[in-house]
């Protein structure tokens, strides 16, 4: 098998290194566009520092903080409307996932003047003039500040879908763990069980798994189950904190392939119509049906979830050690909870099987009928 480990962003990694920001933004660009969500940089005070900052190096900065969570075509459409007419160089997208794939967006949108969902949904090519892009996540879950994946709702049609380009490699990523400190525990916990599905995926599903693919995939699972309990338990973990933020930007890079490894994150693919019909937390929508994926999977991959679970738990079986670690973490989430309506189910199905053409990856059979399996099983 032949792969291809490809990575042209430059990773700043560590406590404090937020103020390597306004220096490395002043190497790109002139005039940026911030991307950021709608409240909690202004309540943590972060903007202002960062604005004030990029201000000292000579780069002026337009605030775009309207980014919903499970970011929508229309507010990225309209933040590359305006980057367009202000004649931006640069893209900084800080805060979650969410602000970081809307940023993605943005560049992308903004260097044409088609809407977003026109590259998603045809794949046009990406033309004109196309600005840099500076990540820094303030969550611990996406891993969007080293890949150039951007996953967008289509509220319209209630379809979440994935932008794939290599204009959305982020020019450089500043990876700042003390930017984590103020997470709530639940956005804490959901974004720790979307690091996990990121690795337990394609560990599970891979047909030809490689040994330095399972060793990546593995460390970086260990680190995940041991250091959440422990920032949920101490918030101000500084040290816990740090381990989850690398194994958040690790686990959906491309250091997770290196070396082979040939899996795909079908988990993944039922659970963005959940949030796209929904808008639910990607990470609650996954903590749900985690436990009925494996099930289902445990038919075609018995002895992997031995592996798992003697690997990363210490345990016999990885399915049940998933479940107590979902339980430890507060985060054994049914779908009923979540107020999926059992009647949309088999909708539900046919969505993602539309918007995830990669669950056909998958080692049993994930057709639309076997996706409704699973969510009724996780009902
Ligand atoms: O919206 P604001 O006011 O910023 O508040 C956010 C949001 O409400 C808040 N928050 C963020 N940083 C904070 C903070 N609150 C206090 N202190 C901080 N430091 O947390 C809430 C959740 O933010 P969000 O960005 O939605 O969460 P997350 O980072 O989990 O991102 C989820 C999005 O990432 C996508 C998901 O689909 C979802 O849309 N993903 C992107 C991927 C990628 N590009 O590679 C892969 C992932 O699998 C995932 O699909
Ligand atoms: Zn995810």
């Amino acid at each position: 098998m032949i792969t291809t480990f490809y990575l042209p962003t430059k990773i700043i990694f560590g406590p404090g290194s937020l103020a390597r920001l306004g220096a490395e933004a002043a190497k790109l660009g002139r005039k940026a566009i911030l991307v950021s969500g709608k409240s909690s940089l202004r309540k943590t005070g972060i903007l202002d520092s960062v604005v004030n900052d990029l201000k000292k190096n000579g780069v002026e900065a337009l605030v775009y903080d309207r980014i919903e969570p499970n970011p929508r075509a229309a507010t990225v459409d309209q933040g590359a409307r305006l980057a367009r007419e202000a004649g931006i160089d640069l893209v900084i997208g800080i805060g979650g996932g969410s602000a970081m794939d809307a940023a993605k967006g943005i560049v992308v949108a903004s260097s044409g003047t088609r809407p977003v969902w026109d590259y998603i949904e045809n794949d046009i090519e990406v033309g004109g003039v196309v600005p840099k892009l500076i990540l820094v996540p303030t969550v611990a879950a996406s891993g969007s500040e080293a890949n150039c994946g951007a996953v967008i709702t289509n509220w319209q049609t209630h379809e979440k879908c994935v932008l794939n380009s290599p204009h959305v490699y982020p020019a450089v990523s500043i990876v700042d763990p003390e930017l984590t400190l103020t997470l709530p525990a639940k956005p804490t916990a959901q974004g720790g069980v979307d690091i996990f599905c990121h690795l337990v995926e394609p560990y599970i599903t891979a047909e030809e798994p490689a040994p330095l693919t399972d060793a990546i995939l593995e460390a970086t699972m260990r680190l995940v189950v041991e250091y959440l309990p422990r920032i949920l338990a101490k918030p101000d973990d500084i040290c816990a904190r740090s381990q989850l933020s690398w194994a958040s930007t690790i686990a959906c890079s491309p250091f997770v392939s290196l070396g082979g490894g040939d899996g795909a994150m079908t988990l993944h693919g039922i659970e963005h119509p959940l949030s796209g019909c929904y808008d639910r937390a990607h990470g609650d929508g996954l903590a749900a049906l985690l436990p009925a994926w494996m099930r289902y999977t445990r038919l075609v991959r018995k002895e992997r979830f031995g592996t798992l679970g003697r690997n990363i738990f210490n345990q016999p079986d990885g399915i049940t050690a998933t479940g107590q670690w979902l339980q430890k973490t507060g985060m054994n989430i049914r779908l009923s909870e979540l107020g999926i309506e059992p009647e949309r189910i088999a909708e539900i199905a046919d969505n993602a099987v539309k918007t995830a053409p990669w669950v056909k990856k998958h080692p049993n059979i994930l057709d639309a009928e076997n996706i409704a399996k699973i969510y009724r099983d996780s009902y």
